[in-house]
């Protein structure tokens, strides 16, 4: 029989109590148990980072943790950028406005990346940006317009000059 944890989190403001096999990945609780397929799955050895969320504000791997590590966290995917009334978040609107993503296969991942950063630093350098999302790889872009997308949230949210 298999070992089970019980698993208490907030994700996107809600919280979520549910009982899973103590291997299963967080990408696929969060997937397969909580409903919120927007979060990729790509690599699912810790590359690509087409699954990255926020866990307490930090971006990181949900193909690597286990659901049973997020116990008690605070987790944030991309379907909780946008605000309640469906406002998209500036880096949400950059992204399409700047054309950022093509087949959009890493764009959940990069969004949730991106917006870290901006909580952080809210006037990234290009080199910076470069940096953050160095561990973010998308076949179609060629990253400029990412970049591009990136410096156009930092100057909707008012960070940039
Ligand atoms: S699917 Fe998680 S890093 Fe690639
Ligand atoms: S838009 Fe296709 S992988 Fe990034």
């Amino acid at each position: 029989m298999a070992t089970t944890r019980t698993v208490k989190v907030r994700v996107n403001g809600v919280a979520y109590e549910q009982t899973v096999e103590a291997r299963k990945t967080l990408v696929d609780f969060l997937r397969e148990d909580v409903g919120l397929t927007g979060t990729n799955v790509g690599c699912e050895h810790g590359v690509c980072g087409a699954c990255t969320i926020l866990m307490n504000g930090e971006a990181v791997r949900s193909c690597i943790m286990l659901a049973a590590q997020a116990d008690g966290a605070d987790l944030m995917t991309v379907e909780g950028l946008a605000k309640a009334g469906g406002e998209l978040h500036p880096i949400q609107e950059a992204f399409t406005e700047k054309h950022a993503l093509q087949c959009g296969y890493c764009t959940p991942g990069m969004l949730m990346t991106c917006s870290a950063l901006l909580e952080q630093n809210r006037n990234p350098s290009e080199q910076e940006i470069r940096q953050a999302i160095s561990g973010n790889l998308c076949r179609c872009t060629g990253y400029l317009n990412i970049v591009k997308a990136v410096q156009h949230a930092a100057q909707k949210i008012g960070g940039a000059p």
